[in-house]
């Protein structure tokens, strides 16, 4: 086995110690959405720091740990607290824990994170599922060797957030009353707020939301074999658009206030899928 597979198996075993088996549904949780975690029954967690080869998460309102448990009474694992490339992580750190999800018999990952609205059609506080991504960071976590018993060395991306699940999560969100745009996603690296100029930049190549997260975990999930789906809250409009500034506070405070609607949607989500 690679040096790779070794360490993908050992953090495994160790998380299959701790937690036992996994479920078929993995989750994300954003900037501000990690107490989502919290609320699962029966739930049972490990730290990033007692998990071999996990780098650990630095970033305001992310704890680190994973935390398996039930969402609506679905089996889920949650990994509670992310890791950015702003931090310092190579993305081949960030592809890590989502290859060891694969590796633990995860078949779906949904990966959530607060967004700025470049759609001027967008408001804070709403949700957008994301149909596909730009990934304006120029950094990819699959440069290097490719081992191949992971993936191959040229993944298709051209359905990267499996349009099956994208239906299935505008069914819970229409049965809920929920509105949920869908729209492409841009990452930049941060961790800066973009300028007005990059805003405008993304607009006219199709951005509706950016955001410093989530790409590097989609292209290793697709990479691996995970089905992905990936949704946005919106926190703030992104830079230019109001004559105000951009806070990290002000994104904490929306994602907190729109919490309980975003939790009732991954709620809904789950539950369509566990009967997929
Ligand atoms: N830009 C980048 N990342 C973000 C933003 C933003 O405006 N809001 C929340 N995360």
């Amino acid at each position: 086995m690679s040096n790779l597979g070794t360490a993908i198996a050992e953090a495994r075993d160790t998380i299959v110690h701790a937690l036992g088996p996994a479920p078929r549904i993995a989750i994300v949780l954003g900037s501000g959405l990690g107490s989502l975690a919290d609320s699962l029954n029966e739930s049972r967690s490990i730290q990033y720091a007692a998990i071999p080869g996990f780098p650990r998460s630095t970033a305001p309102g992310h704890a680190g740990r994973l935390v398996s448990g039930r969402l609506g009474n679905v089996p889920v694992l949650c990994m509670q607290g992310r890791f950015h490339v702003y931090e310092g992580w190579e993305p081949s750190q960030i592809a890590f824990p989502v290859r060891v999800m694969r590796a633990l018999g995860v078949e779906i990952i949904i990966l959530t994170n607060a967004a700025g609205g470049v759609n001027l059609d967008y408001r804070p506080g709403d949700f957008m599922l994301i149909r596909d991504h730009i990934n304006l960071s120029g950094r990819n976590p699959l440069v290097g060797p490719n081992d191949e018993t992971i993936g191959p060395r040229f993944p298709d991306m051209s359905k990267a957030y499996d349009p099956a699940l994208r239906q299935v999560a505008h069914q819970a969100a229409a049965s809920l009353g929920t509105a949920l745009h869908e729209g492409v996603y841009a990452w930049f690296l941060g961790p800066s707020f973009e300028t007005p100029a990059e805003i405008r930049m993304a607009r006219l190549l199709g951005a509706d939301a950016v955001g410093m997260s989530t790409v590097p975990e989609v292209i290793a999930a697709v990479h691996c074999g995970l089905r992905v789906l990936g949704i946005s809250c919106i926190t703030n409009m992104a830079a230019g658009i109001l004559d105000q500034p951009i806070t990290s506070e002000e994104v904490l405070e929306i994602s907190e206030r729109r919490k309980p609607a975003f939790e009732a949607l991954l709620r809904g989500i789950v539950m369509q899928l566990a009967s997929l």
